[in-house]
């Protein structure tokens, strides 16, 4: 059997990893700054995160959601703390899409709405709802087609005010900071008016935050940068670090029944292990703080590098808009410097979405070696 054929693929074979670096199997080291889509947080096979899966495999891997599974509790408790929720209560998926999928359910039960506002630009997941909130028909199938959605320009608060005047709306939905879209973030303007209306008119506000959030961007959330709570917080990505997991953080004021979300693998023993070793290490290593540091001097350092024309994007999620479509770019970065980084929707964009733990050295590595790779692609398209 063949498999189906949807990925473009670098001529790379992985066998080994750690920390911010991989190697493929002629024992060649990358320096990994993208994480495998935003997914490595604390490094690869960082060592409490694979003693704890470990120790956890060795006990019970899974059961589904029929017995008490503590762990649940533990990763909740410690979420909550840590991202300054603590009130809200919390539904364990496994992807990004479900999560967001899951807050689609969650918001049209609430307020018996259908019709949803999504950004210009956003990516919100491949399943139904996720894929119509998303901003690309190309990835939209004639059966996932639906007039419930609708797409404003990216933080226009007028258009914004004047849909939700309507008294018609279930949800808002925004990403913490554009991901996929190029790195765009919604102005503290956007959130709070957001906010103010989504509370006036009983609509529901959505921050996906599951390449933005846990701690990338400096703060738990991104939009926490805005000082506002969302009603539902969608996260997945950098929760496991590699493990498939996925959360809805929920406010209280949305009741549970019993049947009304469920998974048979979300919030299984080993998935929930891999996200208490992840919240562990985010806390005892420092790192929302860290990564919102490294970030902010990061970012000010790729500013100066010629050839490099805009720096979007808070911590370390961090877009880097070249004078030239990066894609030959980035693949010089993979071939000639052994450097990941990824792409993005705009493709004058690089996306930088390294570990959480990434050291000074590698950052200065990475500009050094970003600007003699400029140099010499900018030199080639100026014969
Ligand atoms: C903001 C955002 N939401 C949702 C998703 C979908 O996540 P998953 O691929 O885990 O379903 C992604 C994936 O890139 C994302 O960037």
């Amino acid at each position: 059997m063949k498999l189906f054929n949807v990925y473009e693929l670098f001529d790379i074979e992985l066998v080994k990893a750690q920390g911010s670096y991989v190697w493929d199997k002629n024992n060649i080291r990358y320096l990994d700054l993208y994480g495998g889509h935003a997914v490595i947080s604390i490094g690869h096979t960082h060592p409490h995160y694979v003693s704890k899966i470990t120790k956890q495999l060795q006990t019970i891997a899974f059961y589904s959601n029929s017995i008490q599974i503590p762990i649940q509790q533990e990763l909740a408790n410690k979420l909550g703390k840590l991202s300054g929720y603590p009130d809200y209560e919390l539904f364990l998926t496994n992807s990004g899409a479900e999560s967001n999928e899951n807050a689609l359910k969650l918001a049209s039960f609430y307020n018996k709405r259908k019709k949803v506002i999504a950004l210009r630009g956003a990516f919100h997941g491949r399943t139904e709802g996720a894929v119509v909130i998303t901003d690309n028909p190309k990835i939209v199938a004639p059966i996932n087609e639906t007039n419930h959605v609708i797409f404003i320009p990216f933080d226009d608060i007028e258009a914004l005010e004047q849909h939700l005047a309507t008294g018609e709306i279930c949800a808002v939905i925004a990403e913490g900071i554009q991901g996929v879209g190029g790195i765009f973030t919604p102005s503290i303007e956007f959130w709070q008016t957001a906010r103010r209306l989504c509370t006036q008119y009983d609509t529901v506000l959505i921050a996906d935050e599951v390449q933005s959030g846990y701690g990338r961007t400096g703060r738990f959330f991104a939009h926490q940068h805005a000082g506002i709570q969302a009603d539902l917080i969608t996260t997945a990505k950098g929760m496991g670090n590699g493990f498939p997991i996925g959360g809805v953080l929920i406010n209280p004021k949305f009741k549970s029944t019993y049947g009304m979300l469920g998974t048979t693998f979300g919030g299984n023993h080993l998935a929930c292990a891999a996200g208490m070793a992840v919240l562990e290490v985010i806390e005892s290593e420092d790192l929302v703080r860290y990564a919102g540091e490294i970030g902010t001097y990061w970012i000010e350092e790729l500013k100066k590098i010629e050839g490099v024309r805009e720096v979007r994007g808070t911590g370390l999620m961090i877009g880097i808009a070249l004078e030239i479509v990066c894609k030959e770019v980035r693949n010089s970065l993979v071939a000639d410097y052994q450097i990941f980084t990824g792409s993005s929707a705009d493709k004058y964009t690089i996306r930088l979405l390294p570990a959480l733990n990434i050291g000074k050295k590698e950052v200065d590595f990475f500009n050094t070696q970003l600007a003699d790779c400029l140099q010499k692609v900018l030199a080639v398209e100026m014969q």
